[in-house]
């Protein structure tokens, strides 16, 4: 499959690119500037400019498959949280439907929830609006073509090796971590796991192989 990496150029990003350059699929790497470039020529891979800001459509275009590994961070106001992971991520997923993709794989967080009170509940009730428009989409856009999606939500976020182990769930409302490198493995794994279409779970570094784990989500 061809499949579109939105927010190729983060962190985890890069490796999910790294991972696609490495399997059956081919990436198209979206970045937002062309200073990025040079990373994913290196890798082999092919880049598009896009911003989730603007409309997306010609990135999105022949894609088969997106993954959607963006987001605003912590650094920027509350206000580009609501922009990119929010109205950007319903921006990618009504973009996908109507260029014809027909995989969606979109990168969460644990403990995601609409009427989220944490500390970063912008965040939390942006990434929980964004999944569940995902998951009601074909309802409201039944003339486009049904997206097989999968949504993964991962723990906080580290730099460890990949161990290829992991744990998965089904409770948003959990806590723990997940290495980058066991996080872009998992995403690009469910492009070839069917078991994975219509999901919603969470994953954490833990003792399961990724391939036998995902088959039991
Ligand atoms: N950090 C955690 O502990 C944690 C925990 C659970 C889930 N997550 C989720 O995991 C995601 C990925 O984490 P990460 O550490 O890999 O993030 P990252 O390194 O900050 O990468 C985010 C990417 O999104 C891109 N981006 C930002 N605004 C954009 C826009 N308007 N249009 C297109 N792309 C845009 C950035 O582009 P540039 O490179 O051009 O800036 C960057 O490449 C996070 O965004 C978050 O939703 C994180």
């Amino acid at each position: 499959m061809k499949v579109l990496v939105i927010g190729a150029n983060g962190k985890t990003g890069k490796r999910v690119v790294r991972n696609l350059v490495a399997s059956r699929h081919e990436p198209v790497a979206m970045i937002r500037s062309v200073e990025q470039k040079t990373t994913f020529d290196e890798l082999g891979a092919a880049t598009v400019l896009g911003d989730l800001e603007y409309p997306i459509d010609h990135a999105v275009r022949g894609c088969d498959a997106v993954i959607f590994a963006a987001g605003s961070g912590g650094k920027t106001g509350k206000d580009k949280t609501v922009l990119i992971d929010h109205i950007g991520a319903i921006r990618s997923m009504v973009t996908a439907a109507v260029q014809g993709a027909s995989r969606y794989i979109m990168l969460s967080s644990i403990n995601k929830d609409p009427k989220s009170e944490s500390k970063i509940m912008h965040y939390h009730r942006a990434k929980a609006h964004a999944d569940d428009f995902l998951h009601g989409m074909h309802e409201i856009m039944p003339d486009h073509p049904k997206i097989e999606w999968t949504i993964v939500c991962p723990g906080g976020l580290t730099e460890e090796a990949e161990t290829g182990t992991v744990r998965v769930g089904t409770d948003p409302h959990v806590s723990g971590q997940t290495s980058r490198e066991n996080l872009a493995a998992t995403l690009v794994a469910c492009l070839d796991e069917p078991a994975t279409i219509g999901k919603d779970f969470t994953l954490l570094d833990g003792e399961t192989p990724i391939a036998e784990a995902l088959k039991g989500v």
